[in-house]
């Protein structure tokens, strides 16, 4: 299809890739290694980003949906997809038919699986150490290895938990401690099996690489168990992670100063005039809202970059527009060209001034994951980078792909 409204998302695949390759690097030991490409990639597209990855070598992914993994085969996704939401019977038989990898973290997932299993299945089983969302209760652990000794069909090639809050892994005594004691406790007894272990969300993974440069000697952490990042191999970090590992944020949300207003003194823009100009103004009209996913409570609160300098945005963000005020901008410089009019929402800008992510978290009184997986269907995604990836494996198939 082509797109006749200049608002998209840039995806740096080469900052993707720098990102997942200084992860790989700093947890060369890890037994298992699963970036989470639930939820579109982050918003970033999780067609594309699966088979770049696999392009890259990674052999799983994680996901949340049957419905995920169904897009990432049909794209071509050939390694190991990682179900975590949990499934039901209809759910087992469609994991199974297409070789899928379930996350078992109840006895009815057992038996569903033992009772469609055509040939060995590959499972992994999820403990809750605290998050108290989906995984067995640690007080089951006898039991669950007694069942699954009893289901021969499943084979069990990895064992886990989900950190609730990783940040305070620098801790000694603190929530992350407590989970992976436990966690330890748990792969005790399903020594038998000789599991792979995954454990470290972002939030883990940036604290054990903080808790390893402030040379903090932290029993807790084990070198050898896995990891299953995602927010950080997008290029952001939980706030208030200490540590200075250097991640390149991947997404540049981008439009365009479609047209300029000439706004009187005392007139109002937007619904509710809750801007009201406080001097002759010139108002850039940008098309993209909050049905693109650009929050309604960045109303008066955020700003975007044009021409490298911060413009404020002003009056309620709309369905489909949103207005800035261009006043200051425009006393120096003039908007001619295509490349002037463009307006960065968050990312990087042409000329490298960069807007993160974590400010329009704030704005919007949410948190980074929430803003990146926001980013609206209707906004295409455009890959810069990934030069030999295109080449070698997308070819003209680019544009069928999210
Ligand atoms: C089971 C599981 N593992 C790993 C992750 C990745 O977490 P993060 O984006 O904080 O790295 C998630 C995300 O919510 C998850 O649900």
């Amino acid at each position: 299809m082509e797109f006749y409204r200049q608002t998209y998302a840039e995806i740096d695949l080469d900052a993707f890739q720098k990102n997942i390759e200084s992860i790989r690097a700093r947890f060369a030991d890890a037994e298992f290694f699963c970036p989470m490409i639930k939820a579109n990639g982050y918003g970033h597209g999780d067609q594309t980003l699966s088979l770049f990855l696999q392009h890259l070598g990674v052999q799983a992914v994680g996901v949340c949906l049957i419905e995920e993994a169904l897009l990432l085969k049909e794209a071509g996704f050939n390694n190991k997809i990682l179900i975590f939401r949990g499934f039901d019977e209809m759910g087992a038989k469609e994991i199974l038919g297409q070789g899928f990898v379930p996350v078992i973290s109840s006895f009815d997932h057992i038996a569903h699986l033992q009772k469609w299993a055509k040939t060995e299945v590959e499972v992994h089983v999820k403990f809750n150490t605290g998050m108290n969302r989906l995984g067995f209760a640690p007080s089951e652990a006898t039991n669950v290895v007694a069942k699954l000794a009893a289901s021969p069909k499943l084979k069990v090639e990895g064992l886990l938990t989900h950190l609730l809050n990783g940040d305070d892994g620098i801790e000694d005594e603190g929530e992350t401690a407590r989970q992976l004691f436990q966690f330890n406790e748990i792969s005790k007894v399903f020594s038998t099996f000789k599991p792979k272990h995954h454990v470290y969300n972002s939030g883990g993974c940036l604290a054990k690489e903080w808790a390893r440069q402030l040379k903090l000697k932290h029993k807790h952490f084990d070198n050898r168990w896995g990891i299953r990042p995602g927010l950080m191999i997008y290029g952001y970090k939980p706030v208030g992670m200490g540590t200075d590992w250097d991640l390149h944020p991947v997404m540049n949300l981008k439009s365009t100063v479609s047209h300029i207003r000439q706004v009187s003194k005392g007139e109002g823009v937007s619904y509710g005039a809750s801007w009201r100009a406080s001097r002759d103004s010139q108002i850039g009209i940008v098309p993209i809202g909050y049905a693109d996913g650009y929050h309604r409570m960045l109303s008066n609160r955020a700003s975007v970059l044009v021409l490298g300098e911060r413009v404020p945005v002003v009056g309620r963000i709309c369905m489909d527009f949103m207005m800035i005020d261009l006043t200051d901008t425009l006393k120096s410089k003039t908007l001619q060209t295509h490349q002037d009019r463009e307006v960065t929402l968050f990312g990087f800008d042409r000329e490298r001034n960069f807007l993160s992510v974590d400010e329009i978290a704030h704005h919007s009184q949410t948190i980074s994951w929430e803003v990146l997986t926001q980013v609206g269907v209707r906004v295409p995604r455009r890959y810069l980078g990934g030069k030999s990836f295109f080449n070698e494996v997308v070819g003209t198939r680019g544009r069928d792909l999210t």
